[in-house]
This record gives structure tokens, sequence and C-alpha cells, in this order.
């Protein structure tokens, strides 16, 4: 069978990982959060007096079918989501070593058949053959609102503002690094996630699957 290779890219907070979940759950394909792999090199390299050259030379990331995230063989899954390692791993993601070697690890596990990645890249730089590139985006204020009541969902004390803050800062370290920022690949299909729910986004990109 032709394996498949679909891209989702956009900012923070625009529900790509619960959309792709949902998408890759229904079609039988493997979901890859990219972004938990650069969180994994920010927890090791705030864990670390080394370098991040040495760090990134040595660092053995995993992704399971359950989305979780190992670090060296330690599961950080949970570890790897807290404000601190969003900022980190949007701060290390500027490096062109780290982008390297990610993006060289990212395109092997597509290789192992058909997935659904996201991230901010996959469409212009690590899948930019994929048979579907999605850029999946939504107004600040609605990110922002959707990550406070997810945290609070999880029992976290949280503040609207700060998260706001928080996003908005991380929107133009990404749009704006000089190495693979992120940036709707010239083919992706744009989709506005603002007035939409989860299952109308998933939707609407499993119609789009089914043309492609
Ligand atoms: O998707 P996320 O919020 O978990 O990503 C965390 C950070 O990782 C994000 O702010 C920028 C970086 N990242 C990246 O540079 N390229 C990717 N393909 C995925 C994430």
């Amino acid at each position: 069978m032709y394996e498949k290779n679909y891209s989702s890219d956009g900012p923070a907070g625009a529900g790509k990982s619960t959309v792709s979940k949902i998408v890759a759950a229904k079609l039988g394909y493997t979901y890859i959060d990219t972004g938990a792999m650069y969180r994994a090199v920010a927890l090791k390299s705030s864990r670390s007096c080394d370098d991040l050259i040495a760090i990134i030379d040595d660092i053995n990331i995993e992704l399971d079918d359950k989305a979780r995230v190992f670090l060296d063989g330690e599961d950080v899954t949970t570890e790897i989501r807290t404000p601190e390692i969003s900022k980190l791993a949007s701060d290390v993601s500027k490096f062109g070593f780290v982008r390297k070697r990610l993006t060289e690890l990212q395109r092997k596990m597509a290789e192992r058949g058909s997935v659904i990645m996201d991230g901010r890249d996959i469409g212009t730089q690590v899948l930019p053959n994929a048979d579907l590139k999605i850029f999946l985006t939504a107004s600040l204020d609605e990110r922002a609102r959707r990550r406070f009541e997810e945290l609070q969902a999880k029992g976290q004390a949280v503040n609207l503002d700060a998260i706001k803050k928080e996003i908005a800062l991380r929107d133009k370290q990404d749009t704006e690094r000089e190495i693979a920022p992120l940036k709707k690949a010239f083919d992706a299909i744009l989709i506005d996630s603002t007035n939409l729910t989860i299952d109308e986004v998933a939707g609407k990109i499993l119609t789009l699957c089914s043309t492609d």
C-alpha cells in the first residue's frame, strides 16, 4: 500500500495535536508530535550543564503510539508540558544543529508508514512533498482561552493574561527565527479554527484527506 504523509503546522494552541490525533485514529495513521521532540531537547538541556551541541549529539527521543514521549528511555510526557519547557523549547528550536538532528529523526519516523506529523516546519522543511498539508491557526485570544481552560481542567493555577503573553512571545520567536520559521507552505490549506469546534476541524481535514 502507498504510504501517505500529512503535515499539520501552525502556532501554539491552534488545536493541531488534538485534531491530528483524531484524524490519525480515524485513518489508522501514526501521529507524530514534533513539538514534543523539541520539548524533550529543552528538558534535557534544563537538567544538564553540557552545551547544547553535546546534548544533541547524545540524545535519544522516542514517541510511542499512545503519544508518550521518552527521553533517553525515561517517560517525560508530563514533565515536558510546563510553561518553562514551552519557552525553552522555542529557545532551543532556533539553532540549526538542533533542527537538523530532529528533522533527520522526523523524516526517519515518516518512512515507517503513513503519518500525520504536526509542528511548525513540517510542510515547509521536514516533509515538503507531503500528500496533504494543513496550516491550522486561530486568533491569539482564542488560543490563549483554550490553553487556559486545558490547564485549569488539569487543576493548575493559571492566569489568562500570563498565558496570552507566553503564547504571543512564542509566536514571535517561532515566526521570526532565521532557520525554518513557522510559515504556511505555499501549497498548504489554511484552516482558521477560531469559530470551529474540534470535531468541525477534524471533519474538514478528513474531507480533504478523502479527496487527496
Ligand atoms: O508544538 P509545541 O508547542 O509543543 O512546540 C514547542 C516549541 O517547539 C515551539 O514553540 C517551537 C518548537 N517547534 C519547532 O520549532 N518546530 C517544530 N516542528 C515543532 C516545534
